[in-house]
Formats: C-alpha cells, structure tokens, sequence
C-alpha cells in the first residue's frame, strides 16, 4: 500500500516559491508514495481556551497528521525564523496536552528563499521545535534551496540544475519514511 505523505507548506502566498518547490519535489517521488497537502489558510491564530473544543481547522489538520506515515515540511524563512503559519499548525496540532498529533511521526524539512541563506536559519529551528514534539527529522541530506530562474521550469517541474541533488533528497525521504513509520 502506499505510504501516505502530508505536505506542509509554510507559506500563505498563491505564489509561494516553497509551494512551487513542494510540488516539483512531489513529481520526482515513486508511485508507492501518496501526497496530500495540508491547508493553513482557515486555522485560527492558536488559543488554549480552545483545548477542549477545538476549531474544525484545527481538528481536520490534526487528523491528517495522525494518518500519515510521513509529513514533508516545506519552509520559506521569515525573519530568520519559521512563518508564523506554521508555527501556528504546530502548536494547534501538539494540543490538548498529551494528544500530541506529531509523536513518532516521520518527517523531512525543505525551503527555499532568493537569499543565499537558503532557509537554513528556519530549518534549524523548526528542526528543534519538532525534535521536541517527537517528529523522527531526516537528519541528512541538508537542502537549503536558493530560489534562482530555472529552480522550477515552466511546467513546474524541477529543473535541471537541482534535478540531481533533489532526486537523492527524495529518495532519502522515501527510505526515511520507509524505515520510521
Ligand atoms: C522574508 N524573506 C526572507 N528570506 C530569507 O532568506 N530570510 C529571511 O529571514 C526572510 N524574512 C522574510 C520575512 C517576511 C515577513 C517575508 C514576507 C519575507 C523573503 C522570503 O524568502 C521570500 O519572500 C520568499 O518568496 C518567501 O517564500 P514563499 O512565501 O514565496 O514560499
């Protein structure tokens, strides 16, 4: 059976660059892969007083988690840190205390940004941040992106320049997922 793998991206944007990568990523995984995305845009802005009754956004995310096998974060960097978006689905997702939706999952952490940095600073703290909700991170390949013309073609395909680097980055998430969950 394939393995069900959520995708979160952390930007908003209808133009996303990290959307436009996640989907290019999507297309070089096997058949023996399926992909969802998630959807941030309708969860509130996180509330504990909303523990015990949590909004249908944040219901439907978390059941989504807990159906995964493998969740790939795609993350452009803001300010130097992870979008307050996903931060958002993180903390929504970690409650009601003790019903962490994250434990034991098995992730990746990907992005890009027109930056030389890549997104290298976001992906360091979201690594901390889901290491400490039990999310088993792919410790290696590193992928911090520079988002240049021709990252992705025209047909959203990626291109040729990165093909390579991000075949293997794939195929490394594909046994991660294979060996975790
Ligand atoms: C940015 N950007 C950015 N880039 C970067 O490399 N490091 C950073 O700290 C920031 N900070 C930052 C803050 C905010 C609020 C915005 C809107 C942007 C630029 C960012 O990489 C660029 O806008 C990307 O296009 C964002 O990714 P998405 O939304 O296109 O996927």
């Amino acid at each position: 059976m394939a393995k069900k793998i959520l995708v979160i991206v952390g930007s908003l944007s209808k133009d996303s660059i990290n959307r436009k990568l996640a989907n290019g990523l999507v297309a070089l995984a096997p058949a023996s892969m399926a992909f969802e995305f998630a959807e941030l845009g309708d969860l509130p802005v996180y509330n504990r007083d909303d523990d015990a009754n949590q909004p249908p956004a944040a219901k439907r995310l978390k059941a989504q988690i807990e159906a995964a096998d493998g969740v790939m974060f795609v993350t452009p960097e803001y300010n130097r840190s992870i979008p307050a978006s996903l931060k958002n689905v993180i903390d929504h997702a970690s409650r009601p205390s003790g019903q962490s939706s994250w434990f034991g999952r098995a992730g990746a952490i990907i992005g890009t940004s027109p930056g030389g940095v890549g997104t290298a600073l976001a992906q360091q703290h979201l690594r901390t941040i889901l290491s400490a909700q039990g999310v088993k991170v792919m410790p290696q390949p590193d992928a911090y992106i520079q988002f240049k013309d021709g990252l992705i073609t025209g047909d959203g395909q990626i291109g040729e320049a990165s093909r390579a680097f991000l075949q293997k980055w794939m195929d490394a998430f594909v046994q991660w997922v294979d060996k975790v969950a």
